[in-house]
């Protein structure tokens, strides 16, 4: 079976590498890919945004699964385009996938069918904004409406600040269109969860538990980023707010978009606030997390591929996933100024020295290949992540890898993990 990823960061170099140890598959292709996936696939020269030379290649190379990585070609509707012509892809429709391409959809949603989330009001209006900022108090969340690349939200800690990121986002300054409408919503407290489910939109199979580091500095220190950093399995989801992820969130959540006729298949990640035994859902996101997909999937025992096709052919009703009863923790090292303008083109060193490490797996986002070496080429670089037989274990084994490695500016955070130890 020949099996097309479609994406380039980290996320997507773990999914070529578990796809790649199926027995089911003879070749992957990674379009774009990195200097990470060129090892287990062959790398296709098209951006993500390409659709009709994804399509091309699909449809002459006969795929027989397409698994679609970032939010932004499911946005464009690469699902429903390959599906028109009888190709099997993995991944949400594009009006499924409007749950996370549109922040007030995705809240109108939760408010109708009773998911638990911060009050909130949608605005277009600086005026009717203003008012209801005022009322609320500060601190108080402003997030643009559309795809911002995860930096359309702002925490704002004074009613001033608030006031001015909607200004900006409402006049087009920020995000573009985007901007033109937002979601403004009270302030959540508590610790955050990635919840993450595979479903075909009847049936669904929960992932195992993770966190993400979103801050860039130690301590969720400093402006959010992509995610610094991420553990499975994550205790502050216990077996009690597992069940209530499940019955308050995900399952009324798969449930309303088949009411609302917009039947999803995919990934459904959950972003929780979970606080005194409560889960509060902060967002959906419409794929795998990244950071978050490298520890799962270096912690998934099972074959990935059978399920990813079960989605696919629209019956999950017969596929289980089982686990490796370790832990897993990725520690993402970024380049300097990330998440602001960042360094591109340092000479990376250490990279093999840090592979030769047992239980350790060094996934490649932001690379590319220039005259033989390895360079960075992105914000975020690599995700060093590693197993263990405990969290403990994990972080060690990744940061032992991470210290084999260095590129001039290298910045990561040196304590992912720590609050799954401090809840041991
Ligand atoms: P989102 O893309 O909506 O998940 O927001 C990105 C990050 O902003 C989340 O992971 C949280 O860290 C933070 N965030 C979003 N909404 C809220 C909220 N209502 N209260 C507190 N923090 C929030
Ligand atoms: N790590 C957060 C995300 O993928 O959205």
């Amino acid at each position: 079976m020949k099996v097309l990823v479609i994406g380039g960061g980290g996320r997507e170099h773990a999914l070529v590498w578990k796809i790649a140890q199926s027995p089911l598959v003879t070749k992957v292709y990674c379009a774009p890919g990195n200097p990470g996936t060129a090892a287990l696939a062959e790398n296709l020269p098209i951006a993500v945004d390409q659709l009709d030379k994804l399509l091309a290649f699909a449809y002459e190379e006969k795929i027989d699964l397409t698994v679609v990585g970032p939010e932004q070609p499911l946005s464009l509707g690469i699902v429903d385009l390959f599906e028109s012509h009888g190709l099997k892809v993995f991944g949400p429709s594009q009006k499924a996938a409007f749950i996370e391409g549109s922040k007030a959809f995705s809240k109108d949603l939760m408010q109708k069918y009773n998911v638990p989330t911060a009050a909130y009001g949608v605005f277009t209006d600086q005026a009717e904004a203003e008012a209801f900022i005022n009322r609320t108090g500060a601190p108080i969340v402003v997030k643009a409406d559309g795809l911002a690349a995860g930096k359309g939200v702002i925490i704002a800690q004074t009613c001033e600040e608030a006031v001015a990121a909607v200004h900006d986002m409402l006049s087009g300054n920020a995000f573009g269109s985007a901007g033109s409408r937002v979601v403004i919503e009270e302030f959540l407290t508590g610790e955050e969860a990635s919840f993450l489910v595979i479903t075909d939109g009847r049936n669904i199979i929960p992932l195992a538990s993770a966190q993400d580091h979103k801050a860039i500095f130690d301590g969720d220190q400093g402006p959010n980023t992509g995610g610094m950093g991420a553990y499975s399995p994550a205790p502050v989801v216990t077996p009690a707010i597992h069940e209530k992820a499940m019955q308050q969130v995900i399952i009324p959540t798969v449930e309303g978009m088949v009411a609302e006729g917009r039947p999803y298949r995919g990934v459904l990640y959950a972003g929780l606030m979970v606080k005194d035994g409560e889960v509060k859902t902060l967002e959906f996101n419409a794929r795998f997390g990244d950071p978050e997909c490298q520890p799962l999937l270096m912690r998934m025992k099972s074959d990935i591929v059978p399920v990813l096709m079960a989605v696919a052919e629209g019956d999950l009703s017969k596929e289980k996933i089982e686990w490796h009863d370790k832990a897993a923790v990725c520690v993402v090292m970024a380049s300097e100024g990330y998440p602001g303008d960042y360094r591109k083109g340092d000479e990376i060193s250490g990279l093999d020295q840090a592979a030769a490490l047992d239980e350790l797996y060094v996934f490649h986002a932001g690379t590319a290949q220039k005259n033989g070496a390895c360079v960075t080429n992105g914000g975020r670089v690599l995700g060093v992540t590693a197993l263990g037989s405990t969290v403990k274990e994990a972080i060690d084994t990744a940061y032992k890898g991470v210290g084999r490695i260095s590129w001039s500016g290298v910045q990561y955070r040196s304590d992912i993990g720590k609050k799954a130890l401090e809840r041991l």
